[in-house]
């Protein structure tokens, strides 16, 4: 079977692309799903929080590049989950001005090879250039965290209409969610804005809702999961319940 690639994507920066793609794939792998992440994200910030913290060690870059095959590159950080770093060289990708369209398909190539993943996940970077186009090839699903502020709701119009244009150019239909993540339970318009997403994107915004919790911010600096962390706090069962929601939402 193939394994489902999916982008964890905004373009906003800050709202929990990388929380969630470390939180989400560690209780998916704790599930018992075979999972793999990649580090699209020059910032590296996806290995360090796994407590990988060599910043020159190669990584997608080199495969992006054509140096080396994917394999070589992967690793296992935990049990069922391995992860692809960023590599120093994956900024020069994102500069890259030549090579036409074939800059977009460099990751997919690199994917396109027998997995025995069921899932596997792409940290996306704050933007949306030739990475991220990247990350739009070769995924045939989407996942959006989204914070709740009035800009992060502008922010997704913006999204939103960048992945149309892909869907047309590209010929094909993403399966997308939405998840509320940093979810403020006081504030009035993290409300709003959830009612106001959940309203135009009735089955598209998945149940649950990750909180904002000092103990999720701790965990990069620590090089922890929340699941490796504090498995019996609230963040760590919100991520068990996204999981759980999340495999249901592919099923239909
Ligand atoms: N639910 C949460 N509660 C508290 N802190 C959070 C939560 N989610 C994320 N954070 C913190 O907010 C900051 C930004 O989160 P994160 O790095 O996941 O966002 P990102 O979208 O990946 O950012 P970037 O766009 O820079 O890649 C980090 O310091 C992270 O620890
Ligand atoms: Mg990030």
């Amino acid at each position: 079977m193939r394994p489902k690639i999916v982008a964890i994507l905004n373009q906003k920066g800050g709202v929990g692309k990388t929380t969630t793609s470390v939180n989400l794939s560690h209780a998916l792998a704790k599930m018992g799903y075979k999972v793999t992440v990649i580090d699209l994200d020059p910032q590296g910030h996806l290995a360090v929080s796994f407590g990988q913290v060599s910043s020159r060690v190669s990584g997608i870059d080199d495969v992006m590049l054509g140096q080396t095959r994917l394999q070589n590159q992967t690793f296992e950080i935990r049990e069922n989950l391995k992860l692809v770093v960023a590599g120093p060289r994956l900024q020069e990708i994102e500069q890259l001005n030549e090579g036409g369209v074939h800059r977009g398909q460099l990751l997919k190539e690199a994917l396109d090879a027998d997995s025995e993943d069921d899932y596997i996940f792409i940290d996306c970077p704050p933007s949306s250039g030739i990475l991220v186009a990247n990350a739009l090839f070769a995924a045939e699903d989407i996942l959006i965290p989204m914070t709740g502020d009035y800009l992060s709701l502008q922010g997704l119009a913006f999204l939103m209409g960048t992945i149309k244009r892909f869907e047309k150019t590209l010929g094909k239909k993403y399966k997308i969610s939405l998840v509320m993540s940093r979810f403020s339970t006081t504030r009035r318009m993290s409300r709003e804005v959830l009612n106001t997403i959940r309203k135009h994107f009735p089955t598209q915004v998945l149940a649950t809702v990750i909180r904002e919790a000092a103990l999720l911010a701790e965990c990069p600096g620590l090089g922890k999961t929340i699941h490796d962390y504090r498995a019996s706090s609230r963040s760590a069962q919100d991520f068990r319940n996204l999981a759980q929601d999340f495999v249901e939402s592919r099923m239909m």
